[in-house]
């Protein structure tokens, strides 16, 4: 049984403090919630955090790492590091990190790799542009995002990974893909991971949806068969709609 995980990303946005009095406000609005519940915030918030989250049901991950264990890497953060301060998720491959920090889906494979050798449960994004879509190019080009990305990694891993299907079009454009759009994609990719693994273990993985999810369409995407949560953006940065969301 996959258990319903609302993840939100806050991408570049909040300072430590401001973090820390969001989450502390989240927490009572989410205390009974029967899903899982990930915030994902910049690296400098991090601490804060994880600090504001202790003892409550909410879960941190960090928006990126790098693949190398250490190194002259100016500017990026290991997993180790992320570990350390108690992170438990990290975001791979999104696609502003895709377009905007020229991330290809061999780095991806890498990252995912890194995350699980270090303990972190990897949230694995795809998703295809607008341009793919009206191409119908779209099953092909997300299936090779996800044979690339779960490239040599064992079925007793792959379980770990949750994927979240962010169509680009979708993303920050308040454009939400319907509950049937976005549930044929995440069910194609559930049977391209039984395809590459077996039925039984592609049933085990969650597979979000993101873009533009919101209070009202929340509970709608999360009842659909292969839905198993959202990963959110703009209205996670809301505790009110995020904890609306997060009980869906
Ligand atoms: P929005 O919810 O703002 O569209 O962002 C989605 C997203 O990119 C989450 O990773």
């Amino acid at each position: 049984m996959r258990k319903i995980l609302a993840a939100g990303n806050w991408k570049m946005n909040n300072t430590p403090s401001q973090a820390e009095a969001m989450i502390n406000e989240l927490k009572g609005k989410v205390a009974g919630c029967k899903n899982d519940v990930l915030i994902c915030p910049t690296y400098v918030c991090l601490p804060a955090a994880v600090k504001a989250a202790e003892g409550s049901n909410i879960k941190i991950g960090a928006q990126n790492l790098h693949f190398e264990d250490k190194g002259a890497f100016t500017g990026e953060i290991s997993a180790q590091m992320l570990k350390e301060i108690g992170v438990e998720y990290v975001i791979i491959g999104h696609s502003e990190r895709r377009e905007y920090f020229a991330e290809t889906d061999d780095t991806v494979n890498a990252k995912v790799i890194q995350a699980l050798k270090y303990d972190l449960i990897p949230v694995l994004c795809c998703g295809e542009s607008l341009k793919q879509r009206e191409d119908t190019i779209t099953f092909d080009f997300i299936r090779s995002q996800i044979k690339i990305a779960f490239r040599g990694i064992s079925k007793e891993d792959a379980v770990k990974i949750v994927v979240a299907y962010e169509p680009i079009w979708a993303i920050g454009t308040g454009k939400v893909a319907t509950s049937e759009q976005a549930n044929e994609v995440c069910k194609d990719i559930r049977e391209c991971l039984a395809g590459i693994y077996d039925e039984e273990t592609a049933a085990n993985i969650r597979i979000l949806y993101g873009g533009s999810v919101n209070k009202d369409c929340a509970a709608e995407l999360f009842a659909m068969s292969d839905i198993d949560g959202g990963l959110v953006g703009g209205a996670s940065l809301k505790p009110d709609d995020f904890s609306i969301i997060c009980n869906a």
